[in-house]
């Protein structure tokens, strides 16, 4: 069986990180398309507020978990499936910016970043992929970003994290594939959420949460590989970073200001 993009009627589907930003507005969005759909991240009490506040089409139901205890991943996942039914779609949204510096770096940083984004995202996988693969059907997309395109100023230890997700992603969309189980990557530019206010960089072409879970719910409907918004900004940093590295890294340097002298 070729994969497919699911459909309500296959299962339900499994967003992480749906505690705020993307992945709440993304857990609606999918909720109004018809969708039960399970939110998960540390958070508890946020998750529940969330299900219980929503009144539209479908269902959004609470599963805290946090990402980084692998066998609790194991176990949520054993859990939503036997309360809810297979996971047809799973969006592996939750991650973590934190920006790392040259000049004073911290270890602890770059851990905690590879630790929610990374093997945070690979416990989900270990969970998902023997499931979908027995069933010969699903559909699971990581939320990677523009910043994996290429090196960013404080971005270290997150545009690592992020550029690993794309070949991860590249890898699961080969092997998934016999096994009729679709995978695809999410890369958007920036989006207005909480993870922003910390950022002190330039936001071009920012957009909403809203309109962010828009774009990826569209795209969860195609079998396209890579679903990138917004484009104008996306294709932009993607044709830079085509150019030879002498010049797409200085291009971004000048750009974001850090050629200015120390
Ligand atoms: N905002 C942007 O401009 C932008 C751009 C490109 C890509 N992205 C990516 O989009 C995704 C969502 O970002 P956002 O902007 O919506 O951020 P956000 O509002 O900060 O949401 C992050 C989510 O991840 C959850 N999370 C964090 N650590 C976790 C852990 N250890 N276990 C389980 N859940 C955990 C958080 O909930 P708890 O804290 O309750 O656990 C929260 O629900 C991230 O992967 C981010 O890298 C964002």
């Amino acid at each position: 069986m070729k994969p497919r993009a699911m459909k309500p009627s296959d299962g339900i589907a499994w967003v992480t990180g749906g505690s705020s930003g993307i992945g709440e507005a993304l857990a609606r969005r999918l909720a109004g398309e018809g969708w039960t759909v399970v939110i998960s991240a540390r958070s508890a009490g946020k998750l529940e507020d969330i299900a219980k506040a929503y009144t539209g089409r479908g269902r959004i139901i609470a599963h805290a978990v946090d990402l980084t205890d692998g066998q609790g991943v194991e176990d949520a996942v054993t859990a939503i499936e036997e309360a809810h039914g297979a996971i047809a779609l799973a969006v592996l949204n939750a991650g973590i910016y934190l920006s790392v510096n040259a000049e004073n770096p911290s270890f602890e940083d770059y851990k905690k970043t590879f630790d929610v984004n990374l093997s945070g995202t690979a416990a989900c996988l270990c969970a998902l992929t023997p499931r979908m693969s027995d069933r010969r059907s699903g559909q699971i997309a990581i939320v990677s970003s523009a910043t994996a395109f290429g090196g960013m100023p404080t971005s270290s230890a997150y545009g690592a994290s992020k550029a690993a997700l794309v070949n991860m992603a590249g890898c699961l969309r080969i092997e998934l594939h016999r096994y009729g189980v679709l995978c695809q990557v999410i890369t958007p530019g920036f989006v207005e959420t909480p993870a922003q206010d910390d950022n002190a960089f330039p936001k071009p072409f920012m957009v909403s949460a809203e309109t962010a879970a828009k774009r990826i719910a569209s795209g969860l409907k195609s079998k396209r590989f890579e679903i990138t918004f917004p484009r104008r900004f996306t294709w932009a940093l993607k044709g830079i970073y085509a150019l030879p590295y002498s010049w797409s890294l200085g291009l971004v340097r000048k750009q974001t200001g850090w050629d200015k002298p120390v």
